[in-house]
């Protein structure tokens, strides 16, 4: 048993800027649904978070097919945003989630700045929620998201709006790609973000050789999975020493190991994405992997890990 069920394991507890979770292991926005899709399936009571779908303030139906394509080691997608809209998220979904014992984090999308102040009013009020994280990295729509999060002035005027919009502690989710991520973590902190996410998805493409035409109907998609692992790394290890903020590592998260390395490089916590493709209780199954390698190897905390591979420079 772990201390998150009241026994007296290693403590899988994690802080994340002012978020306490009782485990570092988070659903990653665009995997697991608004949540609630996934609790015949798995067991949301045993996740450390839940970040939802990214949400818009008007339901969007997303890119036309094809707009997933798996290749070697990963997944493309271009799903451009499909969702139900922020006002049913709060109305029908929230209420099922609220009580649970991981975190919701809710993953905001806008066209302009200010989408993104009127979705982050729109959530304040919700005791429900957690944190907001702002998609400001989406490489799948022509018009907004990504525009906020490649540019560093722009970034931080954002940040520093949805900051005075919310109480809520904000998340910025980084684009992998820029050259530095890290100069853009380093403006969402000047901006006000509380906590940063990295990465999201590496643009990407697939040629259908039949066909002789791209794949995704976006020609272009978001690569994720295990191919972007090694890469994701280097840039919470850049951004974790850059930058004075907490941050979630993503970025093909699969194994015990994989986990492990982002909390050494410096993640304070992880989000599994492409794996629950595969099987949804990837996240759950993590949790008691990594509980059974820390009581295995004598490790009381977590907390203990996070960072600590720099510290051995
Ligand atoms: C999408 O819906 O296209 C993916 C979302 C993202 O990569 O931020």
């Amino acid at each position: 048993m772990t201390r998150e069920s009241g026994g007296s394991g290693p403590d899988l507890s994690t802080q994340v800027g002012p978020l306490e979770l009782q485990n570092p292991i988070l659903t990653a926005s665009g995997t697991f649904g608004y949540g609630l899709e996934f609790a015949e399936r798995a067991d949301l009571h045993r996740l450390g978070g839940l970040v939802t779908k990214g949400l818009s303030l008007e339901p969007l139906a997303g890119n036309p097919p094809v707009r997933i394509a798996e290749t070697r080691g990963g997944m493309l997608n271009s799903i451009g945003l499909q969702n139900i809209g922020v006002d049913r998220f709060l109305d029908d979904v929230l209420p099922g989630l609220v009580g649970l014992p991981p975190k919701v984090i809710v993953n905001l999308f806008g066209y302009d700045q200010d989408d993104y102040v009127r979705l982050a009013e729109r959530v304040d009020p919700h005791a429900g929620v957690a944190a907001v994280e702002l998609n400001v990295s989406c490489p799948n729509v022509s018009k907004g998201g990504i525009e906020f999060g490649h540019d560093p002035e722009i970034l931080c005027g954002l940040v520093r709006r949805v900051r005075s919009a919310t109480g809520k502690p904000v998340v910025v989710k980084l684009s992998p790609n820029v050259t530095e991520p890290a100069a853009l973590g380093q403006a969402a902190s000047a901006g006000g973000a509380d906590i940063l996410s990295a990465v999201n998805t590496f643009v990407g493409m697939a040629i259908d050789t039949n066909a002789r035409r791209p794949v995704l109907s976006t020609v272009r998609g978001g690569l994720s999975g295990p191919a972007i692992k090694p890469l994701a790394l280097r840039i919470v290890w850049d951004v974790a020493r850059e930058v004075d903020l907490p941050v979630i590592g993503i970025g093909g998260v699969e194994t015990v190991d994989d986990v492990l390395e982002f909390l050494l490089a410096g993640a304070s916590a992880v989000q599994v994405g492409t794996a629950l493709f595969r099987d949804p209780r990837t996240a759950e199954r993590l949790v008691d992997g990594l509980r059974d390698r820390l009581q295995t190897e004598g490790v009381a905390s977590v907390r203990s890990l996070v960072g600590a591979a720099a510290r051995q420079e």
